[in-house]
């Protein structure tokens, strides 16, 4: 192992002090936990893929001008990013009922909504990421109006981009997480999107069989969960050799 400092360690990733200033290096581990950390696990192989995934989803963002924290990937593991200051907030998209929307308001897994809904949760492992809304958010200071304002219009791209791009692989986009960061250029501040874009942070069904191609076969013990990324990965033309 390298010698870096360690700046943070999530469940499923490591952020370690880059080599310039102003970047960091952001660690893709196998690890997988799920319930608020109650269920826990390795998914052979994760980390390499959602490198390699996320990758390619954030560069194809950065292509049609979404903002992203992404540089470049380093290595099976590893990719560069600009170090942000991250917005407590997660930002949730979905397009059709599944998983705690489904839940919450006894809607069937499977429907589609009405139109995207968007829901925020505070970024807490101690709360449980509770939901919240826009008024909690300014009213406690996490995001101002206008930050808002950014990464919604942002989310929305995202998604209607997405979208597109997983139904052209036969996938449907059922919903996903993002979340943003702040990063200061020559006094100037933007709203960039961090983190990863990965079967870890995205519902993906299989446009014909609706069959889970996401981190939905880990939290429901479905099995062949390493498959199912690995299968993104392919149909993304990206999956790596060996
Ligand atoms: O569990 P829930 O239905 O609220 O998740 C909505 C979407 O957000 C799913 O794609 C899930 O993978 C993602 N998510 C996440 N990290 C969380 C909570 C949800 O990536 N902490």
């Amino acid at each position: 192992m390298t010698r870096r400092r360690r700046i943070y360690e999530g469940k499923a990733k490591v952020l370690f002090e880059g080599p310039e200033p102003g970047t960091l290096v952001q660690y893709f581990k196998d690890d997988a936990t799920a319930f608020n950390n109650q269920k826990k696990g390795v998914i052979t192989g994760k980390g390499v893929l959602n490198n390699r995934i996320s990758e390619y989803l954030m560069s194809r963002l950065s292509e049609i001008g979404v903002p992203t924290h992404f540089m470049r990937r380093l290595n099976m593991r590893e990719q560069l990013v600009r170090e942000v200051e991250i917005i407590p907030i997660e930002v949730v998209v979905r397009n059709v009922a599944a998983g705690s929307l489904s839940r919450r308001f006894g809607i069937p897994e499977g429907t589609p909504l009405p139109r995207s809904i968007i829901e925020y949760y505070y970024k807490s492992d101690e709360l449980n990421d509770p939901m919240v809304s826009e008024e909690h958010i300014t009213a406690f200071g996490w995001a101002g109006p206008q930050d808002l304002d950014d990464m919604v219009a942002l989310s929305l791209r995202v998604n209607d981009y997405l979208s597109g791009l997983f139904l052209g692989i036969g996938l449907k986009l059922v919903d996903f997480k993002l979340e943003f960061g702040r990063l200061w250029e020559n006094e100037e501040m933007r709203i960039v999107l961090a983190d990863e874009i990965s079967p870890d942070n995205c519902r993906l069904w299989d446009v014909k069989t609706n069959e889970k191609l996401d981190k939905d076969r880990f939290r429901q013990d479905l099995g062949r969960v390493e498959e199912a990324y690995q299968e993104v990965a392919r149909r993304l033309g990206i999956l790596p050799e060996g």
